[in-house]
């Protein structure tokens, strides 16, 4: 990778020609060379045969059943109880009206050696949406939240409806309604989360959201090369590989790996990736003081359930969701879109 000598933090971006921002979704011509690809079911037909029986394995296959159908008895009685428990607590409602408290954060990301043509890189990070077919007014709201919002790419780390059953035709307008009024550069790619089936894949990318199912593509910045890559939920199905979504990347490319969990850590380092991007722990959702999550659902270390984090030399970002799921309510972990901006060198400790 060349680097320049005497390379200020910042480089301006008339210095290097970029590709113009366009809308999100809509007439990006990046975005038409992922959607020229063959449909997901070709691209991936040995893993949809595995998947889709995993699926079958993991999921009730009981006809009509709809988004309020809990993904097990168990876990249905358990969120009834925890429900009945905050109710009696008289906190129910307050958790509701937090968990529709949206927020827009911005978070800087430093490596000591990020290739120079990615200084000041913006991503766009969103996960579990959880979008209602009950609840548009919740895209409309979060469309609102983005709305004027440039940057260079837009990623979603999974879990797209609320539930895990009924239909899903409501999920591309919806993304569509909560993207509207984003521009970024190089479009918006997607990866499956635990809530999200196969079809969910080939929904979205009938609607012309494209998947990174174990796949990736270069994106040229400036002199640099990244190569932005998903892999399917680490978390149910066992149909992740880091290895594939590594296979076509360019030599001393500058690696992102898109996530649904963030149980696949230790592989992404040891695969030499530079910056995890994942989602599904919700930040624990209900976060408690001192203590904070009692629950992640994820097989991770604390400090990974929530925002930025460090392992070895990469580094990660763990969203805490739009959504909810379960139980409609936030405590102490307010919903979030995280705008991530790239910067070669080491964070600046303020002292207090
Ligand atoms: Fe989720």
């Amino acid at each position: 990778m060349c680097q320049r000598p005497g390379m200020s933090a910042i480089i301006a971006p008339t210095e290097y020609p970029l590709p113009e921002l366009k809308a999100s979704l809509d007439d990006n011509p990046w975005m038409a060379t992922l959607r020229e690809r063959p449909p997901l079911s070709q691209r991936q037909a040995e893993l949809k045969e595995k998947r889709v029986q995993v699926e079958q394995f993991h999921r009730s296959t009981v006809p009509g059943l709809t988004e309020l159908d809990p993904v097990t008895f168990s876990r249905g009685m358990l969120m009834c109880g925890l429900r009945l428990f905050l109710k009696c607590l008289g906190i129910y409602e307050r958790g509701r009206r937090n968990a529709l408290d949206l927020q827009l954060n911005e978070v800087e990301v430093f490596w000591p050696h990020l290739p120079t043509g990615l200084e000041g890189l913006r991503i766009l990070h969103l996960s579990d949406l959880h979008l209602s077919r009950r609840f548009p007014a919740f895209a409309e709201k979060a469309g609102r939240l983005l709305q004027g919002l440039a940057v260079d790419v837009c990623v979603m780390t999974g879990d797209y409806r609320w539930g895990y059953y009924g239909p899903i035709d409501h999920v591309p307008p919806q993304i569509h309604t909560l993207l509207d009024g984003v521009r970024s550069r190089f479009g918006t790619v997607a990866v499956l989360g635990n809530h999200d089936t196969f079809e969910m894949a080939e929904t979205l990318e009938e609607a012309g959201i494209p998947v990174l199912f174990n796949e990736g593509i270069a994106l040229p910045f400036r002199d640099a090369t990244l190569w932005l890559c998903g892999i399917d939920d680490p978390h149910v199905y066992g149909c992740d590989s880091i290895e594939t979504a590594l296979e076509d990347s360019p030599e001393n490319s500058w690696k992102v790996l898109l996530a649904h969990t963030p149980e696949s850590i230790p592989e992404a380092a040891e695969a030499g990736i530079s910056f995890y991007l994942c989602g599904h722990t919700h930040g624990g959702q209900i976060r408690l003081p001192l203590i904070g999550a009692p629950s992640s659902n994820a097989r991770c270390s604390r400090d990974q359930v929530l925002g930025r984090w460090q392992y070895g030399d990469m580094m990660g970002h763990t969203s805490p969701g739009l959504g909810t799921t379960d139980l409609p309510v936030r405590y102490g972990c307010p919903p979030e879109a995280t705008v991530l901006t790239l910067r070669r060198g080491r964070e600046k400790i303020v002292s207090p």
